[in-house]
């Protein structure tokens, strides 16, 4: 291998291993970072409080005990404590949601981003499910009970369902302060301006007919 090729080489490793290491979060600089929502600064998070400023409610939130309201069509509701709702949470690349859902209650098919998701059951019963990547698309699902913890690998499409006549209730980690949230519907049926009929309606092999009746719904 000639010494060009080499470095080439090295250089490419070098790369994909800082890669690695930067993948999610960048590691904090600083014990906290607490959100300053009054500054218009844009970066990749949100900008730091002074450090002398900042009080024990910064880190603090209240209200997950209280139940979301699902009466929605899809009979759920996230609470989320992102970094929006908790300020403390800037720069350290966890947050948390409380999810409620009706009796057959669904939280649909979406992704986050940039978050893996760890879910426990508080309530109830959940069929939960995701689905891998392509080519394969493997459709994994279990039923979990109360106590039971399940992982949303991060960017997979997944949704959780309430089987059971009560209600169901699910508090989830995410491995991000702001891990974004793409529902399939929404996205595909429900973009602002729409995605033209008839794109849709050849991706997804359907009469435009089809696609119209899906626009209407989102
Ligand atoms: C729950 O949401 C529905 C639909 O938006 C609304 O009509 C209802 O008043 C809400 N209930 C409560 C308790 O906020």
């Amino acid at each position: 291998m000639s010494m060009l090729n080499t470095l080439i080489l090295w250089s490419f490793l070098a790369l994909t291993l800082s890669g690695l290491a930067f993948a999610y979060e960048p590691k904090p600089l600083q014990d906290f970072c607490v959100a300053d929502s009054s500054n218009s600064v844009k970066v990749n998070g949100l900008v730091c409080k002074n450090p002398m400023q900042v009080q024990a409610d910064d880190f603090f939130f209240s209200g997950l005990h209280l139940r979301g309201n699902t009466s929605n069509p899809a009979g759920s509701k996230v609470t989320p404590v992102f970094a929006t709702q908790l300020p403390g949470l800037n720069t350290l690349g966890i947050s948390m949601v409380r999810i409620d859902y009706a009796p057959w209650g669904l939280n649909p098919p979406h992704t986050h981003p940039r978050a893996t998701e760890i879910l426990t059951v508080i309530e109830g019963t959940l069929q939960v499910g995701f689905v891998t990547s392509n080519p394969d698309n493997r459709f994994i699902t279990k039923v979990l009970q109360k106590g039971d913890v399940f992982v949303f690998p991060v960017g997979l499409v997944h949704f959780q369902r309430s089987i059971g006549n009560g209600y169901a209730v699910a508090i989830a980690a995410l491995s991000s302060q702001n891990p974004g949230a793409i529902t399939i519907g929404n996205a595909v049926f429900g973009a602002n301006p729409p995605i033209p009929g008839d794109i849709l309606a050849k991706a997804f092999q359907v009469d435009k007919s089809v696609v119209d009746q899906l626009q209407s719904k989102f």
